[in-house]
């Protein structure tokens, strides 16, 4: 399932991420703020157990998370939203997987993976840009394996058709996404899009 999240605070960092005159510090600035008001909305369900504290006036009842909750960027680009999470979620664990995309066939590469023996409870895949789907459908799976039993992809734009793709491979994971574009063009670039998001967080023109 896909959820397009609609706020004011999205669609004016959208803007500012979209403008191809931002520069990568500002870029990198929309890129984290889009990405706390995703994760917002994303951790929704978490699930909290009581636990009893004791503020300065007396003893009361609190909740806390209860899980272990792994955060899993896609190299390079996923990078960039990672800390805007842990933030967010300091006991979070952050495991990374590196992917890029082959220019002529546009399939996911996979050069880089850091996982440990035991797998969070709950992980979510951090990616800004949501294209032809390959990347994430190749990193769901790969988390899967693993043994993570609930998935969530976090993705600022996504395309219509990378959607239809880990919503087909993947219908179990809740996709959460600030756009939804219109298409992918002859280069399965996003459009309108942003550009190459890791390219402008890392300034790599
Ligand atoms: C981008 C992006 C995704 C992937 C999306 O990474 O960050 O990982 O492309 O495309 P897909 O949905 O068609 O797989 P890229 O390959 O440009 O690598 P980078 O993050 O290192 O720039
Ligand atoms: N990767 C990007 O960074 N941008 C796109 O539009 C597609 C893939």
């Amino acid at each position: 399932m896909a959820n397009e999240l609609h706020h004011p605070l999205i669609q004016h960092h959208l803007t500012g991420l979209r403008d191809k005159s931002t520069p990568p510090h500002l870029f990198r600035e929309h890129i984290r703020r889009l990405t706390l008001l995703l994760a917002y909305e994303a951790t929704r369900s978490l699930p909290l157990s009581s636990t009893e504290i004791e503020t300065p006036l007396k003893k009361t009842q609190g909740e806390k998370l209860s899980c272990r909750i792994g955060l899993v960027p896609i190299l390079r680009a996923g990078l960039g939203m990672s800390a805007a999470v842990q933030d967010l979620i300091p006991e979070s664990e952050v495991w990374h997987l590196g992917f890029y995309r082959d220019e002529s066939t546009h399939q996911p590469v996979e050069y880089y993976r850091k996982f440990s023996a035991a797998p969070p409870d709950i992980a979510f895949v951090l990616d800004p840009m949501l294209a032809t789907g390959g990347s994430a459908s190749e990193s769901i799976q790969i988390v899967k394996t693993w043994g993570v039993g609930k998935i969530s992809l976090l993705s600022i734009i996504a395309a219509p058709e990378g959607i239809s793709k880990v919503e087909a491979n993947h219908p179990d994971v809740e996709i959460f996404t600030c756009s939804i574009d219109d298409h992918l063009n002859e280069n399965a670039y996003i459009v309108p899009g942003l550009g190459d998001a890791g390219d402008r967080i890392f300034n790599t023109f």
